[in-house]
């Protein structure tokens, strides 16, 4: 059987994330490997609603609660998605997994980062990427790229350039660095002022190594 492989993309706004999940994705395919890509919240049905709520939902959800929505949206894609597309042998790669939940609930917000830690053990069984790529973007450069857009709860803030709001989201950027520190072996930490090409051709080679080794 192939070599299952779980890979994840981190990262704040704007970091071009989307694009080097798809470029990787494609790479990978034309590599031969059957590549399973997902982004969270989302990827199953539960997630897709949840992801609205979320990100676009008006009532007032607690930090607290939005930790647990986040989760849960992560458990039903780990069970209907992730864990068997592993177990198939296949590479899956997602656009963000639990140190999301680390970085804006926990860092972001002020929840209990071990805490979370437990609740994301609950919620995948203590499922762990084998490559987690942090694209790396200071906060400023994030708000001139995505001021223009500025379109859920998450991104409202940098679009008005609120100081709170922009004290979050350099708090999330921190806490990435401060995860990624913490498990350099597991952390490809990627600089997203690079060009394109250059964030790219990075995260292949590693992928590529981990592939072979
Ligand atoms: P994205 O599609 O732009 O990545 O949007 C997801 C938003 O949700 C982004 O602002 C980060 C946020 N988020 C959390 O706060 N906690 C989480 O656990 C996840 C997965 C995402």
């Amino acid at each position: 059987m192939p070599k299952p492989l779980f890979i994840t993309f981190e990262g704040g706004e704007a970091t071009g994330k989307s694009t080097q999940v798809r470029q990787i994705t494609s790479f990978l395919r034309d590599a031969g490997h059957h590549v399973v890509t997902v982004a969270e919240p989302g990827g199953t049905e539960l997630g897709a609603r949840l992801r609205r709520l979320v990100k676009f939902g008006r009532m007032p959800i607690s930090p607290r609660a939005e930790a647990l929505l986040f989760v849960a949206a992560r458990a039903q894609l780990v069970e209907e998605v992730i864990a068997p597309a592993l177990a198939d042998g296949a590479v899956v790669v997602s656009d963000r997994f639990g140190d999301s939940t680390l970085a804006y609930q926990g860092y972001g917000r002020g929840l209990d980062v071990e805490e979370l830690r437990g609740m994301n053990e609950a919620a995948t069984g203590g499922l762990q990427p084998d490559l987690t790529v942090l694209l790396d973007l200071p906060v400023d450069l994030a708000l001139m790229r995505r001021a223009p857009r500025g379109g859920d709860r998450f991104e409202a803030g940098l679009a008005k350039a609120d100081a709170a709001d922009v004290a979050f989201h350099l708090r999330v950027r921190e806490g990435f660095l401060t995860l990624a520190a913490q498990e350099p072996e597991r952390w490809l930490v990627v600089n997203a002022t690079l060009p394109r090409g250059e964030v790219t051709r990075l995260v292949r080679e590693r992928a590529a190594a981990m592939l072979a080794g």
